[in-house]
C-alpha cells in the first residue's frame, strides 16, 4: 500500500479539509498515513496563511521534504497558502509536483497524478459535494455547513484563500451527521467560517433556512448526544440563537466569540461590524442565561492605530467576561487585506509588549477558572486514549479531563468528579457507571 504524510496546520477547516483529502486518495487508491518522510509516497502540507510566519516557513519546509524523500515520492502544497500563492510555489520550489487550494479539495485526484498542476479557483464550488468518509476521531465527528467566507474583515485573508461563503445543503449536512453517529459519533462539531450566518446563501434553490434551524434540525438525530459548533460571529447573536444555545440540551454549552479587539474605533477599523458595547452585551446575555457557559475568543493586539486606550479596552473586556480559552495574536500584514495599507503600525516591541500583559492576566483568570472546577461533578465524553492506563474525556463545556481508564471507556459518557486541577488539564476520578 502506498504511504502518505501529512501535516495540517492551521483551523479546524483545515483538520477537516485533511480528512476530506484522504478520504478521497482513498477512493481512487488506498493509503496508509506515516509519520516517516522517507518513506512516503506522497507528501502533502495543508497549509494555512492567516499570518505571515507559517507562509515564510514553506519553502524552507519544503527543502527539507525535498532532501528526504524517498525516490520518486511526490509533494503536494495544499490549502490556503496554496490558494493565494498558486503557481509562484511551484516557481519558487520546482520540486513541488502539485499546489491544491482550500477551496478544492474535492480535485486532489484530478492532480496528484499530473506534474506541476495548479487547481485554485476559488469560485469552486464544493458545497454539494458528498466526500468520501475518512474520521481521525470517530466518537468526535466533524461536519462542514458552509464554505467560504462572506466578511471583509480588513486584517484577513481568509475571503481571498476560501472565496464566497456559501451553505451546505441541510439534507448533506443531515446525512452526514447521521452517517457519522451510525458509525458511532455520539458528538459532532459543525464547521463554518461563520457558522451563524448559515442560510445566507445556498448555490441552488434550497429553502430558506437559519442557523438556529439548522441546529434544531440537527439535533433530532437519534443517538447524537453532543452538538458543538465553530465559529460563530458576534455580529450574528440574535436573542433567537441565544435562546436555542442555552436551552437545547445537546447543544454544549461552550461558544468561541472571536472578538479581534475591545475598542470599538478599532473594531470599525477591522470592519468587524460590532462594537464593544454590542459584544459585552451578547456575553452578558449568554452569562444571564447560562451562568456557567464557557466563552473563548480570539484577540489581535498591535492592530494599525492601536493607542493605549484601545489596548485597554480589550484588557476591559477580557475581566469582564472572564474567557476559558484565549487565542491571541500580534497583527500581521496580509496580501490582499486593506489594513495592509493602513497607517500608524504598532511597533513589534509595543505590540509583544501588549501581547504579553494580556495573556499574563488571561492566565491568572484561567488558574482561577480551572481551580473553581475541583469538587465538581461532571459528565464526561470519552474520545481519547492516553498513555499509562489514562483515558481523556470532555465536559459539556469543553474542558479536557483525564481519567484513570482504559479503552472500554472510549465513546461512552460517565459521571467523573474533577479532583485537580492545572491551566489546561483538569484530572478526575469516575462516579458512576452509566
Ligand atoms: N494577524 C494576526 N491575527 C490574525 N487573525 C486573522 N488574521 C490575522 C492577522 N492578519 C486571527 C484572528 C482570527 C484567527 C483565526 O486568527 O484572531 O480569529
Ligand atoms: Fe483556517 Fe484561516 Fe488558516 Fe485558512 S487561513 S487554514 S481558514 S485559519
Amino acid at each position: 500500500m502506498k504511504k502518505l504524510f501529512l501535516e495540517t496546520l492551521g483551523c479546524a477547516m483545515n483538520v477537516r479539509d485533511s480528512e476530506h483529502l484522504i478520504a478521497q486518495l482513498n477512493q481512487k487508491e488506498p493509503y496508509e498515513l506515516t509519520t516517516s518522510l522517507e518513506e512516503a509516497d506522497l507528501i502533502m502540507i495543508n497549509t494555512c496563511s492567516v499570518r505571515e510566519k507559517p507562509v515564510s516557513k514553506l519553502f524552507s519546509e519544503i527543502g527539507v521534504f525535498n532532501k528526504r524523500k524517498k525516490e520518486g515520492a511526490k509533494i503536494g502544497v495544499c490549502g490556503c497558502t496554496a490558494s493565494h500563492l498558486g503557481d509562484e510555489i511551484i516557481r519558487k520550489a520546482p520540486s513541488v509536483d502539485f499546489v491544491l487550494g482550500a477551496r478544492n479539495v474535492s480535485k486532489i485526484n484530478e492532480v496528484v497524478d499530473k506534474k506541476h498542476a495548479v487547481e485554485i479557483d476559488t469560485g469552486h464550488d464544493e458545497s454539494h459535494f458528498d466526500f468520501g468518509e475518512y474520521r481521525s476521531n470517530p466518537f468526535s465527528a466533524m461536519v462542514n455547513i458552509s464554505i467560504g467566507c462572506d466578511k471583509q474583515c480588513s486584517f484577513c485573508i481568509v475571503p481571498v484563500t476560501r472565496g464566497e461563503e456559501i451553505s451546505i445543503p441541510s439534507d448533506i449536512i443531515i446525512k452526514e451527521v447521521q452517517r457519522a453517529v451510525d458509525k458511532g459519533a455520539k458528538e459532532v462539531m459543525l464547521l463554518g467560517q461563520n457558522v451563524n450566518n448559515y442560510g445566507r446563501r445556498f448555490s441552488g434553490n434550497e429553502a430558506k433556512m437559519d442557523f438556529t434551524a439548522l441546529l434544531q434540525e440537527v439535533s433530532q438525530i437519534e443517538g447524537l448526544r453532543r452538538i458543538r459548533f465553530t465559529s460563530p460571529h458576534p455580529l450574528h447573536m440574535d436573542n433567537a440563537f441565544l435562546e436555542e444555545f442555552a436551552s437545547n440540551p445537546k447543544i454544549c454549552k461552550q461558544i468561541h466569540i472571536p472578538l479581534q479587539s475591545g475598542s470599538t474605533t478599532l473594531l470599525k477599523a477591522m470592519k468587524r461590524g460590532y462594537t464593544k458595547e454590542w459584544f459585552l452585551d451578547r456575553c452578558a446575555k449568554i452569562r444571564e442565561l447560562l451562568p456557567d457557559a464557557a466563552i473563548s475568543t480570539d484577540i489581535i493586539v498591535g492592530f494599525p492605530g492601536e493607542s493605549e486606550a484601545d489596548f485597554a479596552d480589550t484588557m476591559e473586556v477580557l475581566e469582564a467576561v472572564r474567557f476559558d480559552k484565549l487565542f491571541s495574536f500580534k497583527y500581521s500584514p496580509r496580501p490582499h487585506t486593506e489594513a495592509a495599507a493602513y497607517a500608524n503600525p504598532v511597533d513589534d516591541a509595543t505590540a509583544s509588549q501588549r501581547l504579553s500583559l494580556l495573556q499574563a492576566r488571561h492566565t491568572q483568570i484561567l488558574d482561577e477558572i480551572m481551580e473553581a472546577q475541583i469538587g465538581k461533578v461532571e459528565s464526561l465524553y470519552f474520545d481519547e486514549l492516553q498513555k499509562n492506563n489514562r483515558i481523556a474525556g470532555r465536559t459539556d463545556g469543553g474542558r479536557s479531563v483525564l481519567v484513570e481508564g482504559s479503552e472500554e471507556l472510549l465513546g461512552e459518557f460517565r459521571e467523573v468528579k474533577i479532583t485537580q486541577a492545572f491551566r489546561t488539564q483538569l484530572i478526575g476520578e469516575l462516579v458512576s457507571k452509566s
